[in-house]
Order: C-alpha cells, then structure tokens, then sequence
C-alpha cells in the first residue's frame, strides 16, 4: 500500500522529533509505543556510549556480563513472583520464546499438552508462532494456513465478562484429557486490534480459572509494561499472577532493539536436566547484548530519579477529563481510555476496522498539524512519552475536536 509521504527525520528530544528541514512533530505515539521518556534522554543516551566504550556484544551462551545481571535483578524486584529472565531482541521473540516454553515445560515433563487459548482479536507479533496466537485478520491473511491452530476466546468488554468466563470454562471441561498448554493475552488493553480495553476483574476471573486447572498463563506485556497502564505493568492491577511474562518496546525508553521473557522458577527447573533435549533451544545473536541491557538499566532508574508515575498520573488525569468532554461527541461511537493511553472511535458509514478509510485522511490531518498519531482504522489513540508537557497534550486534544468537527 502506498502510505502518504515518508518524513526524514533528523533527530529527537523529548516529546520530539524534528525533519531534515528543521520541523518540529509531537510524537504522540511515542514512535510505537517504545519511547516513554522522550526522546535522546541524555541519561540512556549516555548510559549506552559508557556501555559501548567497554563491551558492546558478547556471546551470551557459556558467558555472562555485568550489565545482564543488575538488569534482570533490577526487573525481578518489580515482578517478584518471577525468577528467571530470558532476553531476546524485540516484542514477537519475546513471545516466541514465552509459547516455546510453555510448550516445552509440558513436554519435559513428559505431558502432550499443545493447545494454546487466546482472544480473537489479539495481537502479538508478526513471527509465525506469534502470529499464530494472534487474530486470524488482515495481518496474517498470506499466511492463515501455516499457522497452528488456537482456541479463541471472544475478546472482553463490559458487556460479555460473564460470557467469556463460561466460554473458557467449557474449554477446560472439553479438554478431557488436559491438553491445554497456556492462556496467553495483553493484559487490559489489546493494542493493535484498536485499544480494545478490559476490566482486571474479568481479567483474574480468567487467570484464577487457569491457574486451578494448572494451565499455564502468559501475560504479553510488550505494550502494557513499564507504566503505560497506570501501573508498573498491567496485571499489577490482578491479584492473581502470571507464569511468564513478555516485556519489551519500554524496556530500553526506545533506544535499543531489545526484550525480556521473565518467569518461574518452577518452570526453568523443568529446563534444568543432564539430557540436552530438554534444553530450551532458542537463542538470538544479540541476546542479552550489553548495550540493551545498559539502556535498560538506566530507564528503570528514570522511573525513580524523574518521579515518573506522577508524569503518568498527569496524563491519566488529562486523559480522562478529555474522555468526559467527547461523551455526548456525535462523531465518536466510543471513547477507551486506561492509563496514559486513550482511543477514539470514530463514527464513520464503514465498520470500525484497521482499513476503515478515514485512517488516511486523519494521518494526513494530524501531520498537517505536526502532529504523529497513526490511527487504527477509524480509532485515533494517544499514547504519549511520559515526559510530554499539559500544553502538548492540550494541543493534541485540540486537534482531535478539530478533526471531528471537520468530519461533521
Ligand atoms: C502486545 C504486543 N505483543 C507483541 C508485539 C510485537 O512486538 P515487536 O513489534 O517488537 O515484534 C507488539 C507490537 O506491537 C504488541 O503490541
């Protein structure tokens, strides 16, 4: 497909980036969803040249680093249910290597437990096993017959918690012979299927329901993490808790290609024996590579040296009073908003869908006004860095009225 033009872009600080000519664009999507604390933050910038000064890459096999170790401690303290960390390199190897661990934790303990259960609309990444768990839509189409086959489950809303309780609950009382694996899912939000949004309560319902059937539970945080919800990450909302959870875009502030699959000890110790099959065979060149780890390192401590959650509670705040202004909006079927992210959806004479066309022209309207947002579809979202200021966010807001006014 042809996009509309493609921008240069010349360099980035804070909440922007600025074009070859010199134009300055809010970057209100934070360059998909990576960059939560602006960009060229001078203290990950710096933390990576030091890094790079002393080791930049080592194999990560027979051979550890300094920088892996403090950032798996550093991400454990924050999800102390969990033990071990395996890095890849971005949010789909992250989630490769979550299902080839679920996966494999059955076989090694010598039980053929294959069936994985996620939400229809799902996404979470663009590998073949990612995908696979994934929405059978536009961005797996080609491929649809390759993919393994998965239980869906209908994707939450206010409306159907109770529904979607007794569908999995009929999949576990189908499944005589306990052949279901894991229930992976973005916790809270669905980002890409359109900011598609959920309560926690259906949410541990469903976690609860999986852990009393010993099915294992896999939380893709990859969009969710690192404050994004309102909280460290979105099943801090839960009571119950994750076997494996997959991190990645926030993990480095957006500086570095770079991600984390954290999870139990009782699931690394099925891994842990003198017969090689049960290794877990998966491992990326760069994994754990030293510079992603230095990044990784110093965007944690921006949480604590820069009061971050107050940036966040900022914006959730802002968000949800420009929520309230849109309610009785003719133009919007309906407004989502968790955190720091808000989604519009507009009203269009198509459905709501990723090709709705006014995508396009919305795009254009936005970048007119220097202003990144990429809707999906008809659903316009806001998911900013969290060092970007009220008047920004105000101006963003701003733009929104005027382009639903526009579409009147
Ligand atoms: C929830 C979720 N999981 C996985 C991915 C894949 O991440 P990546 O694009 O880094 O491969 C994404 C990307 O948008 C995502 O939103």
């Amino acid at each position: 497909m042809k996009d509309a033009e493609i921008i240069p872009i010349a360099s980035g600080k804070g909440t922007y980036v600025f074009d070859e000519k010199g134009e300055q664009y809010i970057d209100a999507i934070s360059s998909w969803w990576t960059n939560i604390h602006g960009h060229a933050h001078p203290h990950i910038a710096n933390a990576i040249a030091e890094q790079a000064n002393k080791l930049e890459q080592v194999i990560f096999a027979g051979f550890t680093h300094q920088p892996a170790e403090q950032l798996a401690e550093k991400l454990l303290q924050r999800i102390p249910y969990h033990q071990k960390v395996f890095y890849s390199d971005n949010g789909s190897t992250a989630v490769e290597a979550a299902i080839k661990m679920a996966l494999q934790y059955w076989g090694n303990k010598g039980e053929a437990r294959k069936k994985i259960i996620c939400f229809r609309d799902a996404y979470h990444g663009d590998t073949f096993g990612s995908m696979s768990v994934s929405a059978r839509g536009v961005f797996t189409q080609p491929f649809n017959k390759l993919l393994f086959d998965v239980c869906f489950l209908d994707t939450p809303n206010h409306l159907n918690e109770d529904v979607v309780y007794e569908q999995l609950d009929t999949e576990i009382r189908k499944s005589l012979n306990q052949d279901i694996a894991a229930f992976i899912f973005e916790p809270l939000v669905l980002g890409s299927a359109g900011m598609l949004m959920y309560s926690e309560r259906i949410l541990d319902r469903l976690i609860g329901l999986c852990r009393e059937n010993e099915i294992l539970i896999i939380a893709d945080e990859v969009m969710t993490g690192f404050g994004r919800t309102g909280k460290f990450l979105a099943t801090d909302y839960c009571g119950n808790k994750p076997d494996i959870t997959c991190l990645s875009k926030g993990i480095t502030g957006g500086f570095m290609p770079f991600a984390a699959t954290t999870c139990t000890q009782e699931i690394y110790n099925t891994f842990l024996s003198n017969e090689k099959s049960k290794m877990l065979f998966h491992g990326h060149s760069y994994t754990g590579n030293p510079l992603g780890c230095a990044a990784g390192i110093a965007s944690l401590e921006l949480f604590d040296s820069e009061k971050t959650f107050e940036k966040i509670e900022m914006i959730t705040e802002m968000h949800a009073l420009f929520a309230a202004s849109l309610e009785k909006n003719q133009q919007v079927i309906e407004v989502r908003h968790r955190g720091t992210i808000i989604a519009i959806e507009l009203k269009t004479s198509e459905a709501s869908s990723y090709l709705n066309r006014v995508r396009d022209k919305a795009y254009a309207f936005f970048i007119k006004r220097k202003i990144i947002l990429r809707p999906l579809g008809n659903i316009i979202y806001i998911l900013p860095p969290y060092c970007i200021s009220e008047a920004d966010l105000t101006k963003i807001y701003e733009s929104i009225r005027e382009l639903l006014n526009d579409l009147q």
